[in-house]
């Protein structure tokens, strides 16, 4: 198994924290990636801090969290939630650093969810992007995302399977950390 101590230094770890632990990194991950859409963030760090908690207690197990080099450069977290017998999957956030952008790293936190709603039986995933933010729209359509509503800020997305067959097999450099 692999963790943040013995993996190479161009490899990457996934691993669940709680932001406690890593809340100011976070914080700067989170402001850096969404500079150029303040209209789709929160802003102070108050509010940031406030919005990480609370997305904490729709999914207590914590953040889905990116390290390279023991730094943080993506997290992501996700939710599902049960609606006429069915459980339906939600991608509530994911954020890539400037520093890893345009790698591939978005695709492969999102892959990673991914299968994760898809075990957890979530057949349906829902998401909201900013409707101006073309480069998280582009990576969702990539992925199979479907537009069904646009209401003026938001465009909400579907995926029906939430499995992504091309890619069922976790990449190997993004092994899960074993739980502390
Ligand atoms: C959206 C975000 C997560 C993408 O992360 P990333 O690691 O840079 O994305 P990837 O390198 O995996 O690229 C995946 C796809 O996104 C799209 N994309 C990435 N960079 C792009 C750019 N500069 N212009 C247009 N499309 C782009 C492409 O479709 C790309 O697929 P391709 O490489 O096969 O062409 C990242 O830019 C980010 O954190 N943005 C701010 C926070 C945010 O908007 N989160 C989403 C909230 S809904």
């Amino acid at each position: 198994m692999s963790s943040e101590d013995d993996c190479p230094a161009d490899r990457f770890v996934i691993s669940r924290k709680q932001p406690d632990e890593i809340l100011d990194e976070m914080v700067q991950v989170y402001r850096e990636a969404y500079a150029n859409y303040p209209q789709y963030a929160e802003n102070s760090y108050q509010s940031i801090v406030n919005y990480f908690y609370s997305l904490l207690k729709v999914r207590p197990e914590g953040f889905l969290v990116v390290s390279q080099n023991k730094q943080i450069i993506a997290f992501a977290i996700e939710g599902f939630y049960q609606l006429n017998g069915e459980r339906i999957g939600e991608i509530m956030e994911v954020v890539v650093s400037p520093r890893a952008k345009g790698k591939g790293t978005g695709k492969k936190i999102l892959n990673y969810l991914m299968n994760i709603l898809s075990k957890y039986g979530c057949e349906k995933v829902y998401l909201e992007v900013g409707r101006k933010n073309k480069i998280a729209f582009n990576l969702y359509e990539k992925l199979g995302f479907k537009s069904f509503r646009d209401d003026g800020k938001w465009i909400h997305m579907v995926k029906e399977d939430a499995e992504n067959k091309t890619t069922h097999e976790l990449p190997g450099e993004l092994l899960p950390q074993q739980k502390e």
